[in-house]
């Protein structure tokens, strides 16, 4: 059986082989989320850049600029990082974004064999496509805050190995946490995000709606991948 790893921030990926696995990389708060969103209503392509000047030969092509850097939308920027501009961007199908952890966390998976942007917003289709589909090893990637630990993406990976454990070998002490963490999470994921460093900060910042729509489970079937440097529908 394919081994199933987690890995908990973007500043630990040197402890972790890349290259050849299958990695999820997830950022529940939210740039995850906002793609997934995103891409099921009516966004095209996503073009996920590290830097805010990256942003601009996209943006001269047509596409929206979004991002944010601490929560806060880049000053300029068509759109911020919920969800809600994502899925309000139409009749502009395209955009360019960069987050504060999200697209850095996607940046590390660049030499993956395949790279899957998941979120509780399609938790079930990213777990049936592995389950049906994935015959090599898988390493979640969590996007953290700034290299350090956050508690919603580890939720995250502890769904994927409780709806993957038959089908993949769990061995490693961040898969077994990040289980045990979602174990006792899973009936009340807000509840029990409550005091998470990220959820305070955008509850500061008043985004309270991103924070209850980021943890609808399945609220969408798309599945969402990297393709030549674009996040796409798969
Ligand atoms: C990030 O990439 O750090 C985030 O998605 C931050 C946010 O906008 O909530």
């Amino acid at each position: 059986m394919p081994f199933l790893e987690v890995c908990l921030t973007p500043e630990l990926i040197k402890l972790h082989e890349v290259e050849g696995k299958t990695i999820v990389v997830t950022d529940i708060f939210r740039a995850a989320s906002s793609m997934v969103a995103g891409l099921a209503t009516g966004l095209s392509k996503i073009k996920p850049v590290s830097k805010v000047s990256d942003s601009e030969e996209w943006h001269k092509k047509g596409f929206l600029r979004a991002g944010e850097r601490n929560g806060v939308k880049i000053s300029g920027f068509e759109l911020g990082n919920s969800p809600f501009d994502f899925m309000d961007a139409r009749p502009v199908t395209e955009v360019v974004m960069t987050t504060t952890n999200g697209t850095k966390a996607i940046a590390v998976a660049a030499a993956a064999s395949q790279v899957i942007i998941g979120a509780f917003l399609n938790l079930e289709t990213v777990a049936n496509y592995l389950k049906e589909n994935v015959n090599r090893d898988v390493l979640v990637i969590c996007a953290g805050w700034k290299g350090r630990f956050s508690m919603e993406d580890t939720l995250f990976a502890g769904a994927l190995c409780q709806l993957l454990g038959e089908r993949f070998n769990i061995e490693n002490d961040e898969a077994y946490a990040a289980l045990a963490l979602y174990e006792k999470a899973k009936d009340d994921l807000y509840g029990f995000l409550k005091n998470a460093g990220h959820a305070k900060r955008l509850r500061g910042l008043d985004f309270e709606k991103d924070i209850r729509f980021c943890l609808e489970c399945n609220r969408f079937d798309n599945l969402t991948v990297i393709d030549k440097g674009f996040i796409v529908n798969a």
